[in-house]
């Protein structure tokens, strides 16, 4: 069985932070999104991975590089335009030839990994193996009306959506899904759906089946979504022994906490689940439970709670504290010393600030 992952795409709902950086590589956890799919299809007994990326840049191939890390072999595959999930699909024909795959949305997070979704695909011998997840906002996703044990129609982003169920970016095909996406036209919007080619399958007669996700599944299309993603990858976390950490006596470290090598923590409270990155400097601070700092970060003087911060930001004196953020690298928050006092922004474009 081979793996196909997509990292393409643009992420506009993601922006500011992914002007500058491919959303699969925001990290969760101080671990790019990506890695999360990667492990789960290397621990599935995968070791052919395909993955789509962005044909004008190579940041994505720079980041996870040949595969041998996990044992794997990457082909990277281009893509000239995100012009849809089945396209991404129908580009990989050759390298994935008449092996079935596992189709993965390189943004899409489970808990517990995939093998058990496959086990199902490969025992019932089907065509094409959904996996379902119960959500509370379906029209953001494609989604299935069931008959008793079947699907029997599937609509992409249904304005009235026919169950609560979303259809997950965790895809089980055999070779028929080349048949529905070469005939498939594009959607309203101009992509290739991969609904469409669900449909397509549907209504000439393939084995359609699907299990329910009963654990956490996440997609992380909007920032909120990261949050939540990395609150539930901190709950699982076990703390390590931070040997390579320094901590001073008048520290306070409770919970599950991970420090890595060269982290300070001084005169500080850290409760996890939390995470801090390498060389990250933590004085005179709060580090509140739900949060993950990267690498080479300062907080002075300032409290942070279930935050993400991505590295070599400084938060330094900020009287109140921060919660639910998302920093990009290299953020500097600090407190405004000369008179008046007033708050000065230098923001990129689409950042939101909340003042209280
Ligand atoms: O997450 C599950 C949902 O994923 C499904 O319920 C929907 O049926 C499916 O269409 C998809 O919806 P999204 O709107 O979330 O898809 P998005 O455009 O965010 O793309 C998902 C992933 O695929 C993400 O990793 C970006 C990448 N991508 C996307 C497109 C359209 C590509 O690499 N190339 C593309 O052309």
């Amino acid at each position: 069985m081979k793996a196909l992952i997509t990292a393409g795409g643009k992420g506009t709902r993601l922006r500011p932070i992914t002007h500058t950086r491919n959303k699969h590589l925001i990290p969760i956890a101080n671990k790019p999104i990506l890695h999360y799919a990667i492990e789960y299809v290397a621990e599935a007994g995968i070791r052919d991975v395909g993955i789509i990326v962005n044909a004008d840049t190579e940041d994505v191939q720079k980041a996870m590089g040949d595969g041998s890390r996990w044992g794997l072999r990457i082909r990277y595959i281009p893509q000239q335009a995100p012009l849809g999930l089945a396209h991404c699909v129908k580009i990989s024909e050759e390298f994935l030839g008449k092996e079935p795959f596992v189709f993965y949305l390189g943004d899409n997070m489970v808990v517990g990994g995939i093998r058990r979704f496959q086990e199902e695909f490969l025992a019932r011998k089907s065509n094409c193996h959904l996996t379902l997840a119960r959500v509370k906002d379906p029209e953001r996703f494609g989604v299935p009306e069931i008959q008793g044990d079947r699907i029997v129609r599937i609509v992409e982003k249904p304005k009235v959506p026919a169950s609560r169920y979303a259809v997950s970016g965790i895809y089980f095909y055999d070779s028929t899904i080349f048949e529905a996406v070469n005939a498939i036209k594009p959607s309203a919007r101009g992509e290739l759906e991969i609904s469409d080619a669900h449909q397509y399958l549907l209504d000439h007669g393939r084995k359609v089946t699907f299990s329910e996700i009963t654990g956490w599944w996440k997609d992380t299309g909007l920032p909120d979504d990261l949050l939540e993603a990395n609150r539930l990858i901190l709950d699982h976390i076990e703390a390590n022994d931070p040997k390579d950490a320094a901590v001073d006596g008048e520290s306070n470290i409770a919970g599950k906490v991970i420090l890595m090598p060269g982290a300070r923590i001084i005169n500080s409270n850290i409760r996890g689940p939390a995470i801090i990155g390498a060389r990250t400097v933590i004085e005179n601070s709060y580090v509140g439970p739900y949060t993950a700092i990267a690498e080479d970060c300062l907080i002075r003087n300032s409290e942070v709670e279930f935050s993400i911060v991505l590295a070599h930001c400084a938060i330094r004196d900020i009287g109140i504290r921060i919660e639910g953020s998302l920093l990009g690298c290299d953020t500097t928050l600090e407190r405004a010393r000369a008179k008046p006092r007033t708050h000065r922004f230098v923001l990129g474009d689409q950042g939101m600030v909340e003042i209280a």
